[in-house]
């Protein structure tokens, strides 16, 4: 391990924080967890310690800045529905970018100097080109992109007149679980596609809704690439370690190059569980860019990033491990 010693991870237990928690504590890093656990869970934080707060509370973090004197921030803590953020903009500012000037505020006063943001492929909109690349304009279509790409702008800015440093890490689709089913994606109200017909194929719900049929696209609904979420956790793991060795700030796409469609994913998961549920075309869903796959070649060679699970049958397969275990426990 680099010099970096004690992590503090927003957000780590939700989701992808609680995977990119496990793979820190896997490398015995000294982890924080600081979640509201409005939508994260006390048994998803594997290892570390968990402290119940909100970022809106400026003198509780001003506390735990002081106490646990920190090497490097990761930051997952956000919300993250895209049609949501739509619906409810001021929700989606407040939260993912307010909160988040609190945060780097703390940062900057009690002089930590490294930072991992989780970003998203929604800060680029309909992208021009694709696979889309880092240097490609910004021009989020929602809320939710928009207070990612504003955030960005913030931490870019703080480095032109200090030496704090930090990652971006520009989420395309993330998806899967852990292969051993210990944490994975948990919300009743869950939206990503995997889940939503994972859920369907165990007969949790009676259909799938497709979002729009009628993108350009071959087949005519949306295509996106689909990332493990522990190859995820390994780039948060190589962002720390590059941050740790004096690297410059530097923002990457996370992802495989490889897009598939809404159907094809549908084919996959009806294949992976032997279940044909029905799927029901709809309207398109407000705020959906028709296409996005990364170009993530700067990511592997800068920090060689080597994506393990690159495999869209491994991801739902571990995805369904998961959702069979929720099922039995609700
Ligand atoms: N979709 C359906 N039916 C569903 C759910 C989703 O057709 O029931 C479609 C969506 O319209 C979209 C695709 O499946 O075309 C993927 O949708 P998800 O909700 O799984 O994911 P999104 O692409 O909307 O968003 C996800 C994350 C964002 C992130 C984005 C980056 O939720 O945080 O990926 O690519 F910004």
């Amino acid at each position: 391990m680099g010099i970096t010693v004690k992590i503090l991870v927003t957000g780590g237990a939700g989701y992808i924080g609680s995977h990119v928690v496990k793979a820190l504590g896997e490398k015995g890093y000294d982890v924080v967890v600081y979640d509201n656990l409005s939508y994260g869970h006390e048994w998803a934080v594997l290892y570390g310690k968990l402290i119940k707060g909100d970022l809106s509370d400026s003198e509780l973090l001003s506390v735990v800045f002081k106490s646990e004197r920190f090497d490097a921030v990761m930051h997952f803590a956000a919300f993250v529905v895209v049609d949501e953020s739509v619906r409810e903009p001021i929700k989606y500012y407040r939260n993912n970018f307010v909160n988040t000037l609190n945060l780097i505020e703390a940062c900057i006063k009690y002089n930590v100097k490294r930072f991992i943001f989780s970003s998203s492929a929604a800060v680029y909109g309909i992208p021009e080109k694709i696979p889309v690349t880092e240097d490609a304009p910004l021009l989020p279509v929602n809320p939710y992109g928009s207070s990612k790409a504003m955030v960005e702008q913030v931490l870019k800015d703080i480095t032109v007149s200090s030496d704090f440093r930090y990652v971006s890490l520009r989420y395309f689709n993330v998806a899967g679980a852990d292969p051993l089913s210990r944490i994975g994606q948990y919300r009743a109200d869950a939206t990503h596609l995997i889940t939503v017909s994972l859920r369907t194929a165990l007969g949790k719900r009676d259909h799938l809704d497709i979002f729009g049929t009628d993108y350009d696209t071959p087949d005519g609904t949306c295509i996106r690439d689909y990332i493990h979420v522990d190859d995820l956790s390994d780039a948060h793991i190589l962002a720390l370690e590059y941050l740790s060795s004096e690297g410059r700030s530097v923002i990457y796409n996370c992802g495989y190059g490889y897009g598939y469609s809404v159907r094809e994913v549908v084919e996959k998961v009806k294949k992976v569980t032997g279940v044909d549920f029905p799927v029901r075309p709809v309207g398109r869903r407000i705020g959906d860019p028709p296409a996005l796959i990364a170009n993530s070649s700067r990511l592997k060679q800068e920090l060689g990033w080597k994506p393990k699970y690159n495999d869209l049958e491994y991801i739902i397969k571990t995805a369904l491990e998961w959702e069979k275990k929720v099922s039995r426990l609700n």
